[in-house]
């Protein structure tokens, strides 16, 4: 018989800043149901990815100086390392830009085009580059976006439409027709609600901005990002292959539940105009908040997946994560609750039972399993304890993660209650007795190793190397008597970890850009001498008037200022840079100019006097010294003729730092 397959997907993630643990919380939850269906023992394939195109990124990519390629091909690899260190374990990642992807998008977009569901007109919208999205007057939140609480712009410009309402009745069939298209149950109801509307027309392109997938027969336009990125479900099996054929449709689209819709009405229309197959279950997560409060930039409360991983392990993380949050609903990160769990359930639970266990076998019978004996009542209720792994398969079947992890540790719980209740360290005389308990023990501790692997895995490898016994399949977990081997030595599983003070369990927030900046003491300086560097033909020495102090730097402009355009110029210094010796010239610091397409223009700190500070609103200059090293985290660029850091201007008292270059430069 050819293995039942199993065909899940996540969102693909945006690149255009570092994964937060949102990302990684979806990540580990489609992994854990991954890895759980493996073990069931079926030919799972698992899907995730970087949604790379649109305006957002062409914007983030130029505010940090980069190509939009260079610029996603940085973050991408993030998301894949924060991947590698959580243990999700993918079949694929797709990437938006990927050649495959493209092509698919390409076949959709024309198949709907065959179908007649797409035609030209005119879009006139509210839009959020935030979002990427487009509202209407009654979805604004006092005339701003609902969720960046900042204005959308009104926009108008030529655009293909993709008739969407021409799919409401089918999409409204299908929904009603299969209880499990859309999970959990409250948001399949809220679709059905707001499908009791019109559809409107959706647009499905624009000539506003270049980074995307032009189409085929109109390139003024690029592909609007939600047709591109929502067809990665299928350029992510290589649609049209044979590997397609045997993996679509997708047995699970493992989302957020922002981006419900997307998922519930407009992908299911694309793949009915393009004659495909429905997905059979689209299961919207909940998402997670920081201390009550949603993350953003703006709260520097955006937690950092791979910092939480380098202070307490993957397996810790996954586990809070699956436990914490219940399936289908919004919760709670905290670092305190990990280490809570971490200790409590991990290390005092399950930890203990396998140290308690290894040793008594050790000790008693030399690491050889012992036989099991005659069973008593107290053997006979552990072992009916012990989970149908049938039944919690059918809970995983329906996205009941939550109470398969809950069950599993209520089972472990009752084998440490087994082990208080049968004090095997008082049978050292009746060795047939003692022999029977720490078999149940080991076989239990085998089971609980195949249990716990989905949600643990690096933590259940030890498991199993420590029990000595290969990791079996979720068959493999029920009770016999049969089990034969040697257990090595036990070793700390899961380390504790001390609570931590308020201020310290900060240790996991995400730096912000302006974090890079704070480290920065910007000063405004006169050039009051310009000589050439005797050493290199690019250099000036210049000496600098800083009000209470004068400076030299060494600065490579001669290739783009003359000795008297820079004499008597305002400059800004960055003032606390380690000195250097730079071809044999000592500079005390560095001046700030910004690049673009090879024009090199210096930071202009108009009217103000030198001497005085340069800084962002909010922030306070850095008294300590700092490293180069320290000086490259920082992204600056230009807009509107204006020096910012994080869309925010770089000021004196006298006003914004000006530099005469177009918008996007990079600052150095
Ligand atoms: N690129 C689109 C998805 C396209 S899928 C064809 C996107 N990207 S995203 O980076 O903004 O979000 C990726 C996923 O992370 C989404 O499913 C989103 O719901 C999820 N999360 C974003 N913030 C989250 C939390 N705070 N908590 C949990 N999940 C979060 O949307």
């Amino acid at each position: 018989m050819p293995k039942e397959k199993f065909y899940i997907t996540t969102a693909i993630d945006y690149p255009n800043a570092r994964p937060h643990i949102g990302h990684a919380y979806e990540k580990i939850v489609a992994d854990m149901i991954a890895r759980w269906h493996k073990q069931a023992g079926r030919d799972v394939f698992f899907l995730t990815g970087t949604d790379e195109h649109g305006q957002k990124i062409e914007k983030t990519a130029k505010d940090a100086g980069k190509p939009p390629k260079q610029f996603v091909d940085e973050l991408s690899e993030e998301f894949k390392r924060m991947c590698s260190l959580l243990g999700v374990e993918y079949s694929g990642f797709i990437r938006t830009t990927d050649k495959k992807h493209v092509k698919t998008a390409l076949d959709l977009f024309q198949k709907a085009e065959q179908k007649g569901v797409i035609y030209r007109g005119e879009y006139r919208g509210l839009y959020c580059v935030g979002c990427e999205a487009f509202y209407t007057d009654k979805d604004l939140v006092d005339g701003q976006c609902p969720t960046h609480k900042r204005p959308v712009e009104e926009v108008k410009e030529e655009s293909y439409f993709f008739k969407l309402g021409a799919f409401q009745e089918r999409l409204i069939t299908h929904i009603e027709q299969h209880p499990h298209f859309i999970l959990p149950e409250a948001k399949r109801h809220e679709i059905l609600n707001r499908l009791k509307e019109p559809l409107r027309d959706l647009s499905v392109s624009r000539t506003s901005f270049k980074w995307g997938i032009p189409l085929p027969n109109d390139k003024k336009h690029v592909m609007y990002v939600w047709f591109d990125a929502l067809t990665n479900y299928l350029s992510g099996v290589s649609y049209p292959s044979a590997k397609f054929r045997k993996y679509w449709p997708a047995d699970c689209h493992l989302i957020g539940k922002d981006i419900a819709w997307f998922h519930c009405v407009i992908w299911p229309a694309i793949l009915m105009a393009g004659d495909l197959p429905l997905p059979r279950t689209v299961y919207c997560h909940g998402h997670l908040t920081i201390a009550g409060q949603k993350m953003s930039k703006s709260l520097g409360n955006v937690v950092d997946p791979i910092k939480v991983v380098e202070s307490y392990g993957s397996d810790p993380l996954r586990f809070v994560l699956l436990r914490d949050v219940p399936a289908g609903s919004d919760g709670d990160f905290s670092e305190s609750a990990l280490i809570d769990r971490n200790n409590a359930e991990l290390a005092d639970a399950l930890g203990n039972l396998v140290q308690r266990s290894l040793t008594l076998v050790n000790k008693n019978f030399q690491g050889n399993i012992p036989v099991c004996g005659k069973l008593t009542e107290v053997d006979n209720e552990l072992i009916a304890h012990i989970p149908d792994w049938k039944a919690l398969d059918d809970l995983m079947q329906n996205y009941r993660w939550s109470q398969v992890v809950d069950q599993i540790w209520q089972y472990i719980n009752r084998c440490n209650k087994y082990v208080n209740d049968t004090e095997p360290w008082k049978q050292a005389n009746d060795a047939e007795r003692l022999g029977t308990i720490l078999y149940l023990l080991i076989e239990n501790l085998r089971i609980i190793t195949i249990f716990v692997a989905p949600i643990i895995p690096k933590s259940a490898e030890k498991m199993a190397q420590q029990i000595g016994l290969p990791m079996g399949k979720l068959r493999d977990a029920k009770f016999t008597k049969k089990t034969k081997g040697r257990v090595n030595a036990p070793e700390v599983l899961f380390p504790k970890f001390a609570q931590k003070t308020a201020v310290a369990s900060e240790s996991v927030i995400m730096p912000g850009p302006l974090d890079a900046f704070g480290k920065l003491n910007l000063k405004v300086a006169r050039i009051i001498g310009v000589e050439l560097h005797p050493n290199a033909d690019k250099l000036y020495v210049l000496r600098l008037d800083l009000g209470k102090e004068q400076r030299q730097i060494v600065a490579g402009m001669r290739e783009h200022y003359k000795i008297d355009e820079l004499e008597g110029k305002l400059i800004v210094l960055v003032s606390n840079l380690k000195p250097a010796l730079l071809r044999g010239v000592e500079s005390q610091g560095m001046m700030l100019a910004g690049e673009k397409d090879g024009t090199v223009r210096v930071l202009e700190p108009r009217n103000a006097e030198p001497g005085d500070s340069v800084t962002i609103e909010g922030i306070v200059p850095n008294q300590g010294q700092i490293t180069i090293e320290d000086f490259q985290k920082v992204v600056m660029t230009t807009k509107n003729q204006v020096a910012v850091c994080d869309g925010k201007p770089l000021k004196t008292h006298a006003g914004p730092v000006g530099v005469e270059l177009g918008d996007g430069a990079k600052i150095r």
